[in-house]
């Protein structure tokens, strides 16, 4: 009763006077996602004694059906994971693949120009789906639930359906024309002429029996049975060139995660084929030797400072990451002697072109939409999992009869050098389209332990503003020394070396803010908000809160 009574009191004792927020504290489990459906799915497998990989399958499977133009069956993603067993963290790779038919030149015309949204829409912008796979390799590892119970709590969301919110329902409003492009899709959607209301019930009886399919045969239904058969026969009705081979040699990959220090916390991110680990690591590495006591959040010098050592990030990104499979990342993008070198470049008054930054040179002699949760338990078990489509509702091609959605993935390598993507990201020879090659991605699924100890799980939606978002989060938990909740509530910025500007979240920075960044140099652009980080706080008690971003309709919750 007194340890209840205490309990209650925590957050209160934990947040001080600053009533701005509320945080509850669990026991059994904590988790944030993009849906309160979801997160109360979560919590009902932690209510029945299942660990934080069981939710982690549990809500992936939830957000195919009640957030579909992220949570997805048709997409990829990556997982950063701690088996609290064995003490392992390990990065999963469930990342799409560009079919086998692919080549370099696919998204080119006869004169070598890119062919107007043949890498972001329909078919042709389709990569080989992971999140089946991935999802099936987690519980394989680390559930202790049974798979069918697992999928069966999407089953019943989608058979029955479930009531939209505003968020949900101005989501379908707005993409109604570029969905309905595709019978399959507008069927899906659009059963009616209704304009979608908050209240309105969505089924999506096509996808019940896909994962009824799933939950029965596994793997199987989805990269060799009848699910695969309908992938490719709605793919080639549209031109695509997903096969059956390509379906059926489908692999996920476990992979070292890329880890580095920054002040007392020891981080976990995701390698390539992820730049999120890596541009994390190096924007960290080169604002970490500066002293703070100067800076301020939001200030003109800490985003200045910011945005020179994302851009020398940014920059690299582009010359040297890919899919580590195809090519070799020639040097250690942190390694120490580097990171100095490039810090050199930073004016701290001023700051010149993009053009004039260079991916660094090779040390001699040595050598979009897309959707984040986190998950924790009591064992000390953390899941940190980013799945996506690629934009909102991916290549907006849903599969006949099958109620998911194709990714537009593809759209993440370089087409051709220099030709940015959706995000406005350019690359080269790192990361063209080869066959069966994995496109680079900056999801950012990150666990971060302090003395051996789970402390963080964090990650985001937003394709290149991931890395900035996530990275400007650990800054102010470190160095600012905030709570998690106001951590996240930070005004974002973010600057990804070209374009050539700071994208700033509108009305959120102040006027002298502004002036101050144009007088450094500096291009500004606006945005209506930057990314949403679902994130988990472990106590040194062991104690576990989930704080999911104001900014969108996501929501924490645990048992
Ligand atoms: N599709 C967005 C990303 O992987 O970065």
């Amino acid at each position: 009763m007194a340890a209840a009574f205490l309990l209650a009191l925590l957050p209160f004792f934990i947040s001080g006077c600053d009533n701005a927020s509320f945080t509850s504290y669990y026991e059994k489990g904590a988790l944030a996602t993009a849906s309160p459906i979801a997160t109360q799915i979560g919590e009902q497998v932690f209510a029945k004694g299942g660990n934080a990989f069981d939710v982690a399958v549990a809500v992936g499977f939830a957000l195919a059906v009640v957030h579909p133009e992220a949570g997805n069956i048709g997409g990829g993603g990556f997982a950063v994971i701690r088996d609290a067993s064995t003490k392992e963290i390990k990065a999963l790779d469930f990342r799409e693949k560009a079919p086998l038919a692919s080549s370099e030149k696919m998204y080119l015309d006869s004169m070598g120009n890119p062919i107007e949204n043949m890498s972001t829409v329909g078919a042709d912008a389709c990569g080989v789906p992971g999140t089946v796979a991935g999802l099936y390799e987690l519980w394989k590892e680390h559930g202790s639930m049974k798979w069918s119970e697992l999928i069966s709590y999407a089953i019943l969301l989608a058979d029955s359906g479930f009531m939209v919110n505003s968020y949900q329902a101005e989501s379908f409003n707005k993409y109604r024309d570029r969905l309905s492009v595709f019978d399959e899709s507008s069927r899906l959607f659009y059963p009616n002429a209704n304009i979608w209301q908050e209240g309105d019930t969505f089924v999506n009886r096509d996808l019940g029996w896909t994962l009824v399919q799933l939950e029965k045969d596994g793997l199987e239904s989805f990269y060799a049975g009848e699910i695969a058969d309908s992938i490719v026969a709605t793919v080639k009705r549209y031109g695509g060139l997903i096969s059956h081979e390509d379906l059926a040699s489908y692999q996920i990959k476990w992979r070292k995660p890329v880890s580095f220090t920054f002040d007392s916390l020891q981080i976990y991110a995701m390698p390539p084929p992820s730049s999120g680990g890596l541009i994390m690591g190096q924007i960290l590495k080169l604002v970490e030797a500066y002293d703070f006591s100067i800076y301020k959040p939001g200030s003109i010098e800490y985003i200045h400072l910011f945005c020179e050592s994302a851009r020398l990030a940014f920059a690299d990104r582009s010359e040297y990451l890919g899919d580590p499979d195809f090519y070799n990342i020639p040097f250690d993008l942190l390694d120490k002697n580097y990171i100095s070198e490039r810090r050199q470049l930073i004016n701290l008054n001023q700051t010149n072109s993009s053009l004039e930054i260079l991916p660094g040179s090779i040390p001699i002699p040595e050598s979009g939409q897309t959707t984040h949760y986190s998950v924790v338990d009591a064992e000390g078990n953390m899941v940190a999992v980013t799945y996506t489509l690629n934009s909102s509702y991916g290549s907006k091609l849903a599969v006949n009869g099958c109620g998911f959605l194709l990714n537009n993935e593809m759209d993440d390598f370089a087409i051709a050098p220099g030709v940015p993507n959706l995000y406005g990201l350019v690359g080269g020879e790192a990361n063209k389209i080869e066959p069966a090659k994995r496109m680079l991605s900056s999801m950012s699924p990150t666990i971060i332990l302090k003395g051996g100890e789970p402390l963080f799980i964090l990650g985001s939606p937003g394709g290149s503003q991931i890395i900035t978002a996530v990275t400007q989060v650990i800054v102010s938990l470190s160095r600012f020394n905030l709570p998690l909740e106001k951590a996240l509530s930070q005004p974002r910025f973010h600057h990804q070396w070209l374009p050539d500007n700071i994208l700033l979240e509108e009305k959120s920075f102040d006027i002298n803010v502004k002036q101050g960044l144009l007088k450094l140099g500096h291009i500004i652009k606006e945005a209506d908000m930057l990314s949403e980080i679902h994130a988990v706080y472990i106590d040194g008690a062991g104690l576990m809160s989930a704080t999911a971003d104001r900014r969108g309709p996501g929501s924490a919750g645990g048992q």
